[in-house]
């Protein structure tokens, strides 16, 4: 899959398979790094508050040695909850890290503000131990400072993560410039149509994140995948990717372990009768009440999703 993209609506390629960074500890992320883009990877997702974009970097400035170009990689960094009233500063700090001097896609990481002067850098605290969060925060805000951070070229693209339709149906009115993609999190047991279908619509793309249900992979043993993988006698990670490539979407999958990084580069067709067998799960899910998400930081703000609302 690593030669697959898709367009954005600035007019560039994206790969249609990306690199996760999230939870990579520090001493494997740069190996990990320098293994995925030395081995056909073209997309890295990382972000500020990973809290291992140095070391990212690093992979990187490892993998350009070995003669792969800057321009051939794909590069994507997130500004993090509590830059988002200073976003040029928190994307000056990550390409400081990552030791570059533009990243290919910046995103708006969360839609929320966190106490930019609280009493720690990513993760401020108020006294009784609850998250310092700015409540009254109007997050269209944010993406003012976006589009102004895209016209100094540091980035060449931005895009958001984590928003709702809610949220989105608040941001496209007032946006001069429409995201060229929301990255959310993705996968049979949470399909997401309503974001994905307002993408769709708007010409914004998609990128999934958690194809796997994030760490240790619990969608792995979900029954409709395993019967789909044994079908096409391959593992269920491969099914977990190929549903967002019949989706028309990206999909970030993390690893550090070499194998699994060369055996994420598969993907196989899935047919009809495979597509409307992962619908259908989905579909149960949805009307059971058992959608499962993953990825939910306790911020305890109301972010629009309707399997939390
Ligand atoms: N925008 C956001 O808010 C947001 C949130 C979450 C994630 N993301 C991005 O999306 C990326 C992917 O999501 P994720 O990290 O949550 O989880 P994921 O990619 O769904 O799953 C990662 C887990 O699956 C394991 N794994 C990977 N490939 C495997 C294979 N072929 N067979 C068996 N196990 C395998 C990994 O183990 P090992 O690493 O030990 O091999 C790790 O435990 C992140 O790294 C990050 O870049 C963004």
């Amino acid at each position: 899959m690593t030669d697959r993209t898709f367009t954005l609506n600035t007019g560039a390629k994206i790969p249609a398979l990306g690199f996760g960074t999230w939870q990579s500890a520090p001493g494997e992320v740069a190996a990990a790094v320098e293994y995925a883009v030395s081995n056909g990877y073209r997309l890295v997702d990382g972000a500020y508050c990973y809290g291992n974009e140095q070391e990212v970097g690093q992979g990187l400035k490892a993998a350009f040695a070995k003669g792969i170009k800057r321009e051939d990689v794909f590069v994507v960094s997130k500004v993090w909850a509590t830059y988002n009233t200073r976003v040029e500063e928190g994307l000056d700090k990550s390409l400081k890290s990552l030791g570059l001097d533009y990243v290919d896609l910046f995103l708006v990481h969360w839609p929320l503000l966190m106490n930019p002067n609280g009493n720690d850098d990513r993760f401020p605290k108020l006294p009784n131990g609850e998250r310092d969060i700015i409540r009254d925060y109007q997050h269209p805000e944010t993406w003012r400072q976006m589009e102004a951070v895209l016209a100094t070229g540091k980035t060449k693209a931005i895009g958001v993560s984590n928003y709702s339709k809610k949220y989105l149906e608040e941001l496209l009115p007032v946006a001069k410039v429409v995201p060229a993609v929301n990255q959310i999190e993705n996968h049979p047991a949470l399909p997401q149509q309503e974001i994905v279908d307002l993408c769709r619509e708007k010409g914004i793309h998609i990128m999934a994140y958690s194809p796997f249900g994030s760490t240790g992979g619990p969608l792995f043993t979900a029954e409709p995948i395993v019967e789909i993988a044994a079908k096409h006698n391959v593992k269920p990670a491969t099914i977990l990717l190929s549903y967002h490539l019949a989706r028309g979407a990206t999909v970030l999958a993390k690893s550090v372990t070499a194998d699994r990084i060369e055996a994420n580069k598969t993907v196989v067709d899935l047919d009809a009768e495979d597509i409307k067998k992962l619908n259908d799960y989905s579909d149960k899910l949805t009307k059971e009440g058992k959608l499962q998400r993953f990825v939910y930081p306790p911020f305890g703000v109301e972010f629009g999703f309707p399997d939390k609302s």
